[in-house]
């Protein structure tokens, strides 16, 4: 049986009916078990997936076990239209199986609804895990449940905000991690995050914030690749938008980077923090890149 066929037809069908869908009596898409068809399902744009519930009586639930939940918002007219599907997609599907869950959205007035997406979404067994959010007013609430979520393998946030860190921080098997624009709050919670990471391979930090922390170690035995990209002039610019917490410009964090399985490591940006290498004697791959800062265009110096 060639699935891949058959899911194409299913979605070429889907995509001329537009709600008029057939499948052909002797198809034998149907005859496939429920967790085969569902795995068929979770592979399509989760609008897509959706649709399937228009095929028969049987499909009418079988989206409702989605393992695949991709929410990306478009254009800012179709911004209520997007708020009102995931808000329904919420309380439809069966988000206990969601086990890869990716979204994208300002967040505006609309705090409190993403603030209830993540907790409805982000259930205790998810594995794939990946938030860009824009124009955050206040600091948005994850699930405590999220960062002791012993199943997450891969993570990525990206989010011009502080990120607040509860007590408790492991992610078992957490082995790629990507954060993006957040500003760290302090130097404990931010330790707290990087000691929390036992299995991590893979670390980006991109154009990422370390101005209230003071110094981090970066330890992980299995860390093989990291690439970080600072940049001086993205802060400073941020520090004019006001929601940065707060931020002492002066500071340079220290961070320490202990990797004994370290194979990779990309630097690109200005020297804002100093970065220390230690025990890293088997980096094959290195690439340094430093951009000379502009003079005269950094205040408080
Ligand atoms: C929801 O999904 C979980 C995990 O896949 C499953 O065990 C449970 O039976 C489902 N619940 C419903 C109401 O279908
Ligand atoms: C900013 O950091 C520098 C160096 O750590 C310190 O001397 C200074 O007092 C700090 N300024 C503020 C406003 O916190």
């Amino acid at each position: 049986m060639d699935l891949e066929k058959k899911r194409k037809k299913l979605c070429k069908g889907r995509g001329k009916g537009e709600g008029k869908v057939e499948v052909e009596s002797s198809f034998s898409i149907c005859d496939l078990p429920d967790a085969i068809l569902q795995l068929i399902i979770s592979s399509l744009p989760t609008k897509e997936a959706i649709r399937t519930s228009i095929l028969s009586k049987r499909w009418e639930h079988l989206w409702r076990d989605i393992s695949n939940i991709e929410l990306e918002e478009g254009e800012v007219e179709e911004r209520r239209q997007f708020m009102h599907f995931v808000t329904r997609l919420l309380v439809t599907c069966n988000c206990s199986s969601v086990k890869k869950f990716s979204l994208s959205c300002i967040v505006g007035e609309d705090a409190n609804l993403v603030n209830e997406w993540l907790s409805g979404f982000i259930n205790p067994k998810i594995e794939e895990l990946s938030l860009q959010f824009e124009e955050i007013p206040e600091p948005l609430v994850f699930p405590d449940q999220l960062f002791t979520c012993a199943t997450l393998t891969e993570f990525k946030l990206d989010m011009q905000h502080v990120l607040k860190l509860p007590s408790s921080v492991h992610f078992r098997c957490l082995r790629t991690l990507t954060l993006s624009n957040i500003i760290f709050s302090d130097t404990y919670s931010t330790q707290r995050l990087f000691s929390g990471c036992p299995a991590l391979e893979d670390l980006s930090l991109i154009d990422y914030n370390l101005k209230n922390v003071e110094v981090v170690c970066i330890y992980s035995p299995l860390l093989r690749r990291i690439y970080i990209r600072e940049n001086e002039d993205d802060m400073l610019d941020e520090d004019d938008d006001d929601d940065t917490g707060g931020l002492n410009v002066t500071n340079s964090c220290k961070v320490l980077i202990v990797g004994t399985n370290l194979k990779s490591f990309t630097y690109h940006g200005d020297c804002m923090n100093e970065y220390f290498l230690v025990h890293s004697t088997l980096v094959i791959d290195a690439s340094i890149q430093v951009q000379v800062p502009r003079t005269g265009t950094t205040p408080g110096k």
